[in-house]
Formats: structure tokens, sequence, C-alpha cells
């Protein structure tokens, strides 16, 4: 289900506690009028821009549901020469008005417009900020599933730019907002507890045969003929074998003396790569469930959605969408949009 709302992102006309996720870009600062009333990104000086971004996530806070969090794209911009610094400064307001910043996700691009500049480097990269008010859902399996073959992907997306055909920029492309979906809006929500189904995983036994370290971990241990017993007992004792870690593991300690020989004998042939076997990848074998049978879909907001690039990867995952813009030509954009594929740039 999508929909879409006129109204000012500091104000929503959108009860308490019914956003699971906020993946939203809003205007830059002073970079471009977008010609309606009570805009934000106008304001004379960074603070009071940072000022109206610190009043926009008290306001989606209010609608966020308790294990919401935030996806915020922001880029800096030249002021009288100098970098303003505005993601740094919106990171420190947020701090200081409650949100954790979670991760500061650095969206490269493949590619951007010719910069006349002849002293400085041409920029290439903008921020994405995860801001959460405390705990949050957050879906690592299923994303590295999908971007890193099993393993945390880590923190820095490499996503060409794309272009639009309205009079809106849309310098977000789908995929950022389709990063941000997979990992933070829960599939479904029960509608009576409020309960987030969430992956119930065990471990694949198998390594990312891209990764050197764990080519030659599966190397040794095909050589020293290890068997699947000897992994999952490297998996059951852990990756410490020194300390408490070590007392805990011996004697009386969780593992039987048996996962303890195998182990050891296992470590041995492994030297310090038996760490692989550890954290290897895991595979999802169901999903919790609270047994009401009371499902709803996961919901997005973007509350500066102008063309609705969020609702374009909200509605392809399966979530439920509201957009918002001041604008209320968006609304005609975003649904013309929706029903064409994005454009490369
Ligand atoms: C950077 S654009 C968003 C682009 C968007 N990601 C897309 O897919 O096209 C910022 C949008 O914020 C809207 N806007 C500006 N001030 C606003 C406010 N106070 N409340 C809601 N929307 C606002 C503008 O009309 C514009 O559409």
């Amino acid at each position: 289900m999508s929909q879409h709302v006129v109204a000012d992102a500091r104000h929503l006309p959108l009860s308490d506690a019914t956003v699971d996720l906020v993946v939203t870009s809003p205007p830059y600062w002073r970079k471009r009028d977008y010609g309606v009333d009570g805009q934000l990104g106008q304001e004379t000086t960074p603070a009071g821009f940072v000022a109206a971004i610190v009043d926009c996530l008290t306001e989606w806070r209010r609608v966020l549901t308790p294990t919401g969090s935030v996806f915020l794209n922001v880029g800096d911009g030249y002021h009288r020469r100098a970098l303003a610094g505005i993601p740094g400064r919106i990171e420190a307001a947020a701090a200081d008005t409650g949100w954790l910043l979670r991760n500061r996700i650095i969206w490269t691009k493949t590619r951007g417009n010719p910069d006349p500049a002849k002293d400085r480097l041409t920029p290439r990269h903008e921020y994405v900020l995860h801001l959460t008010p405390a705990r949050y859902h957050y879906d690592l399996t299923g994303y590295a599933e999908q971007y890193g073959r099993g393993a945390n992907p880590g923190d820095v997306w490499e996503i060409a730019p794309e272009r639009s055909l309205s009079p809106h920029l849309a310098p977000f492309p789908v995929e950022l907002a389709r990063r941000a979906i997979i990992l933070g809006c829960p599939r479904t929500v029960c509608t009576e507890c409020g309960h987030v189904a969430q992956r119930i995983t065990e471990p694949s036994g198998e390594l990312d045969p891209s990764r050197p370290q764990a080519r030659r971990a599966m190397q040794l241990a095909a050589e020293a003929g290890l068997t699947e017993a000897h992994l999952a007992a490297i998996r059951a004792t852990g990756i410490s074998d020194a300390g408490k870690a070590l007392r805990t593991q011996t004697g009386t300690g969780r593992n039987s003396a048996e996962v303890q020989r195998l182990a050891a004998e296992a470590k041995a042939a492994l030297g310090g790569y038996f760490r692989e076997f550890t954290f290897g990848p895991k595979r999802t074998v169901g999903w919790t469930d609270c047994g009401h049978n009371a499902l709803r879909a996961g919901r997005v907001l973007d509350p500066f959605s102008g063309t609705g690039t969020t609702g374009i990867a909200a509605t392809e995952l399966g979530r439920d969408y509201v957009g918002v813009d001041l604008d209320p030509r968006c609304h005609a954009i975003a649904s013309t949009r929706s029903k064409q594929p994005a454009l490369a740039a």
C-alpha cells in the first residue's frame, strides 16, 4: 500500500508509533529553491538549517514504532569557499537530542557532474546517517545474504547516481533506499502485540570463497581432513582460547570433552585461520512468530518524498509506504515515476 500526503516534514499528519522506518533525503542547505512556502534548506546559517533538521527528527521519533530508526541521506556543500560541515553538525545535534548514530555510511558515486573548480577535488560522496532512538530492528543477516555473500559488507555503498525527467532532482538512487529498507524495515509486524518477525538462523558452515583468508582456511581444513564435526566444534567453543573463556570451555564448562578435543584438533590444523569458521555466514531456517495471526507489512516513511524514490524501493520490497512532501506537485510526479523504470545518468 502506497500513500502520498502534502504536509511539512516537521508536522506529520500521522498517528504516534505507526512508522517502522524513515528513509529520506532533505533539501541540502542553500542548494536548491523548491519554490514552496515553508520549505526547509533556505535558512540563513548552517545552525538554522541543523535546528530545522532536529525539529524533523523530533517529529519522526513521535511517529516511529519502538523498533524504528532513520536513514538520513545528507551531503555537504561549499559556503564562502569552505565546506559547511553540515553532516557533522547534524550528527552532533542529533546526539545532543538523544539519538544514537549507529552508522555513518559513505555513499560513493561512481560518476557525477563536471565541476569547474580548479583548486580542489570534486566531491564524489555523501553520507547516509543511521540514527536510532534506542533499540531498533536490523536485518543484518538478510542484508549480508544479498550484499556480502553472508559476511558483513561494511559501511561504504558504491552506487551510481540516477536522474529523473522531473523538474525535481532525485540524486538519491532507488538502490540507496532499497539497502536502507532491507536493513531497517521489518517485513511484517503484528498488529496485536507489535511483534517484529525475526530471522531464525543457524551457521551455514559455508565460507565466502572470494576472501583469500576464507580460501586458505578451507584449503587447510581439506588438507587436514577436518570433518563437519570439527567445524561445528570450533563454532561451539568460540574464538577465545585464553583466560576466562578457556576456563569455561574446559572441565565443567558448557562444551563437552569430545567437543573440546575436536576443537583443539581443528585449531591445531588451522592455526589462526580457525576464526574463519567461527564467524562463518548464517542461513535463515525460519521466522519468529507471536502466534496472533494478525500481520501487517512493515511501513516506510519518506518525509521529503519528492519524486517518490523511497516508495519505489518500498513497493518492490513488499513494504507499505507513506510519502510526505510540502510541494503538492510531487504527488503526480511520484505516481507517474512509480510506473517507469529509473534512468541511469
Ligand atoms: C532532495 S528532495 C527529495 C528527493 C527525493 N529523495 C526524490 O526521490 O525525489 C527534497 C524534497 O523536500 C521537499 N521539502 C522541502 N521542504 C519541505 C518540508 N518542510 N516538508 C516536507 N517536504 C519538504 C521538496 O519539495 C523536495 O521535494
